[in-house]
């Protein structure tokens, strides 16, 4: 029998009382986590949908179901002069969140005891919602998703997850197992973990649940959240692609893209992409995007997150991909490096690396796929000025024929045609990574 939604939601809220979550030190340092603050980064997201840069200052950002603050203090950092308000049902974890944004220095935040369903007791709106690692507990995601619309500003953007019935599976059986075995009645704490540890430990290695899902991570004081976010956590459910669009058909929400939209190319699970079997390479293009995530989920489930983009219905500003810009637009182009690349730390090892001649391995500082991404130095040295600030192409070429006044094999005067094309082919790559934004 189902459990009625109030009880569960209770269980839940005694569960993160007594562990909140995560349990990320409060000096932990949001700067040595780069991806994250990528993530967390409203223009990340604004630029995907848009097209267009925007700027963090002033926008309102909701953390809803913040637990012990860690996120929210990522999006505090990511986003410069954006107010930050989280949300969570549980008195502890609210307590940690403000200790959290104040010991940082952070002042323009502030923490309530609140659940989604309270949203709409407030007249608060907002630029974006930051749900991460909750909705899959909602019984409904399309009303919980409803809800957060409701509070949207019609331009805003709500990022959120749901846990992939297809990849977790296995936990799914365990959390199964420890239910029918009644750790799952009450709220699980010390005696409940001891048994999973005491249990699993006392399999064979050879059984398929322990060997699919148990590894010496869980031992330990530092396995405790692990087993509890894994083995024994309360209202946690699987879900697919096709019910996460369902959500958003149930809210009248548009998809904008997966959070990590490049581990979801269903082109590069193929051996050659570039030369795909006739049917896929016919069918694709006519496929939805739905229907391309799905196959990707059905052929490679490899990721614990269905993590996504969404918001109101057209109003994304419409724009011509860059792939298909014509040189005019090129010329109008203004190009932009992402700004959590805007770091000390960069500068310097641009600077290092055109002065040593070797190339700048722009991965290294912002590890966001897991290919390594290098530039040569001479066009490094084009993107030192976009440190500072957005340049045009056409400035950028002038600066790059500063430092190659002549071609390297003729001698004779760099061309002008040909710079272009140089910087404008290492740009598209740029951008299709992720790492540079480009406004016509
Ligand atoms: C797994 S934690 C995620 C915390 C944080 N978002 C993160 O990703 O680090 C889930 C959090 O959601 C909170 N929560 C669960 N249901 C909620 C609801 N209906 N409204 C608000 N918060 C909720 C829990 O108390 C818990 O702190």
């Amino acid at each position: 029998m189902a459990v009625p939604a109030s009880e569960l939601l209770e269980k839940i809220r005694q569960q993160f009382d007594s562990a909140p979550y995560p349990r990320v030190s409060l000096d932990s340092n949001p700067q040595d986590f780069p991806n994250l603050l990528y993530i967390h980064n409203l223009v990340t997201a604004y630029y995907l949908r848009n097209q267009k840069v925007i700027d963090t200052k002033g926008k309102v950002i909701l953390d809803a179901g913040c637990g012990s603050g860690w996120k929210s203090l990522l999006l505090a950092e990511a986003n410069p002069g954006a107010k930050i308000i989280g949300i969570d049902l549980s008195e502890e974890s609210v307590k940690l969140a403000r200790q959290r944004l104040e010991f940082h220095g952070f002042d323009n935040a502030e923490f309530h005891i609140l659940g989604i369903d309270d949203l709409l007791k407030y007249d608060w709106e907002f630029d974006y919602i930051n749900c991460d690692e909750l909705l899959y507990l909602f019984n409904d995601i399309g009303k919980a998703l409803q809800v957060m619309k409701m509070v949207l500003k019609p331009e805003g953007i709500i990022r959120s997850n749901l846990h992939s019935s297809i990849q977790r599976f296995n936990y799914f059986r365990a959390q199964k197992v420890f239910k029918m075995m009644g750790l799952m009645d009450g709220n699980p704490e010390d005696l409940e973990m001891g048994i999973v540890v005491e249990i699993m430990n006392a399999l064979k290695d050879k059984v398929n649940l322990k060997a699919l899902t148990w590894n010496s991570n869980y031992e330990g004081e530092d396995g405790k959240q692990r087993i509890l976010m894994n083995y024994l956590f309360q209202g946690d459910k699987g879900y697919t692609i096709t019910d996460m669009f369902n959500g958003f058909r149930t809210a009248n929400l548009e998809f904008i893209s997966m959070v990590n939209w490049k581990e979801w190319n269903l082109t590069n699970l193929f051996k050659e992409p570039d030369n795909l079997p006739a049917f896929i390479g016919i069918s694709l293009p006519e496929s939805s995007i739905e229907e391309q995530l799905q196959l990707f989920e059905l052929m490679h489930p490899v990721h614990r997150l269905l993590d996504f983009w969404c918001g109101h219905p057209n109003q994304g500003q419409s724009f011509v991909p860059v792939q298909e810009w014509s040189d005019a637009d090129w010329e109008k182009v203004k190009v932009h490096l992402h700004p959590q690349l805007k770091t000390s730390d960069v500068r310097e090892e641009l600077i290092a690396c055109i002065r040593e001649i070797r190339p700048f391995v722009i991965s290294e500082h912002l590890p966001i796929i897991e290919e390594s991404v290098s530039i040569d130095s001479s066009m490094a040295f084009c993107l030192v000025s976009l440190l500072d600030e957005a340049q045009s192409m056409l400035s950028l070429v002038e600066r790059w024929k500063q430092i190659r006044p002549l071609d390297p094999v003729t001698l004779e005067a760099t061309d002008e045609e040909q710079a272009f094309y140089l910087l404008q082919q290492m740009f598209l790559r740029l951008e299709s990574l992720g790492y540079v934004m480009l406004e016509a």
